[in-house]
């Protein structure tokens, strides 16, 4: 380490009073001979008292290592700056520091006082408002996880509760869909030999005098397996094993056959049942689908009102935009279509009763049916008032 003696003998070729280190040493101003490298070549007592670091210890340190880099403080304007301690401390000074590549005495003056608190303070704030920001920044991120795990928690139970209903509906649907092969393959099998019933009572029938003992027997077997031809030509109906048969039907006979097949089993649920059939264009259509319609429609009616009621089935004819419709309508006094579910009526699955009393299908192989007809179908309810679903199909 270069010391004041070794300074004094070779100082670079730079001659120095030797009285001026010596009366710097001796100083209680907190001040520093540099030599033209910036070390320092003499401490002044004043400096080791503000630092906390010996004589020795001062002896050749760079004078940079004293202050701490890069930060002056604005109150202090462009001399300020911290003058390190040895003790890790540092305290706000002015420095008065030659600029140059000479032998210069650098002086620092401590801030004292209202100066140096208020440097304090405001780097204190500025410490504390950069805290504030980083925990509001930790706290808004923590929030937003928070609420994004919520929403997917969420999201999750929705999908689940999704999945439980598309898989009852499935198994809904899949037993539907065996019932109704078993029912198609049942009709097929049955239709075979009750063509040799029919044909055979009939036969037999017109060689028999009619005041023969057997005639009215063999009348009333004839007209069972007429009968029962009817019902397996609605099951294939209902279980589409035929395609659709187009042909010009007229509507109030569709109606009026219905009406007759199901009024039974309407007085049976202590329903009142009437029929208003007025004129109707004739359209292109297959009876037993437009049938079925109905049924749906009267099942679903019968469905709404356990306790009884009244049911009309009416037609009519709308004109709309220089067009005729048939139009059929089929009213209840039962308690009404729920609100929220007016909307997605026609849709398949959807249904309110319970598992094994409905699937949901009926109104959308109604609806299927309709739009094979290039029809409409729409409803009206009102809850605990009745509903009245109104089907039209355009003129042939
Ligand atoms: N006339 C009506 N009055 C009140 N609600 C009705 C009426 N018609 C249909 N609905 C409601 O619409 C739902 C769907 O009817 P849809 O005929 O499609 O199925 P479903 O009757 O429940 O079952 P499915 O007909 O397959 O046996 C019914 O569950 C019922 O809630
Ligand atoms: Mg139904």
């Amino acid at each position: 380490m270069r010391s004041i003696r070794s300074f004094r003998a070779d100082a670079g070729g730079v001659r120095v009073e030797p009285a001026l280190p010596e009366a710097i040493a001796s100083s209680p101003v907190p001040a520093a001979v540099l030599l033209p490298d910036r070390t320092i070549a003499e401490p002044s007592c004043g400096l080791t008292r503000l630092t906390g670091f010996s004589r020795n210890e001062l002896l050749g340190m760079p004078l940079f290592s004293l202050l701490e880099k890069g930060r002056a403080h604005p109150e202090a304007g462009r001399a300020g700056s911290w003058l390190l301690t040895k003790d890790g401390g540092r305290v706000p000074v002015t420095a008065y520091i030659p600029e140059g590549p000479r032998i210069a005495l650098a002086a620092f003056l401590p801030l004292e006082g209202e100066m140096a608190l208020a440097v304090e303070l405001k780097a204190a704030r500025e410490r504390l408002a950069a805290r504030e920001r980083y925990i509001e920044d930790f706290r808004t991120g923590v929030f937003r996880m928070i609420t994004d795990l919520d929403r997917s928690e969420s999201e999750l139970k929705g999908a689940l509760e999704r999945l439980g209903e598309t898989r009852m509906q499935l198994v809904q649907s899949s037993k539907m869909t065996a019932l109704g092969e078993l029912a198609a393959g049942l009709a097929h099998e049955v239709s075979q030999p009750l063509t040799v019933i029919k044909g055979l009572s009939l036969g037999t029938l017109r060689s028999l005098p009619q005041d023969s003992p057997s005639y009215e027997k063999l009348h009333l077997i004839a007209e069972a397996a007429r009968r029962m031809e009817s019902i397996v030509r609605h099951l294939r109906a209902f279980t589409r094993s035929e395609p659709p048969a187009m042909k010009p039907v007229n509507l109030n006979s569709v109606a009026r056959d219905s009406f007759l097949m199901l009024r039974e089993m309407l007085r049976s649920h202590s329903i009142e049942t009437s029929i208003e059939l007025a004129e109707v264009p004739s359209i292109s259509g297959d009876p037993n689908r437009l049938e079925q319609v109905i049924i749906n429609l009267v099942t679903n009616a019968k469905d709404a009102m356990p306790k009884g009621g009244a049911l009309k089935i009416s037609t009519g004819t709308v004109d709309a935009q220089g067009k005729k419709y048939a139009r059929l309508t089929v009213e209840d006094t039962g308690e009404g279509v729920p609100a929220e579910l007016i909307g997605r009526i026609f849709d398949p699955f959807v249904t309110t009763k319970e598992a094994g009393k409905g699937t949901g299908l009926g109104l959308s192989i109604a609806g299927g049916i309709i739009k094979e007809h290039r029809g409409e179908i729409k409803v009206e309810s009102e809850r605990g008032r009745g509903t009245a679903f109104t089907v039209t199909i355009p003129s042939a």
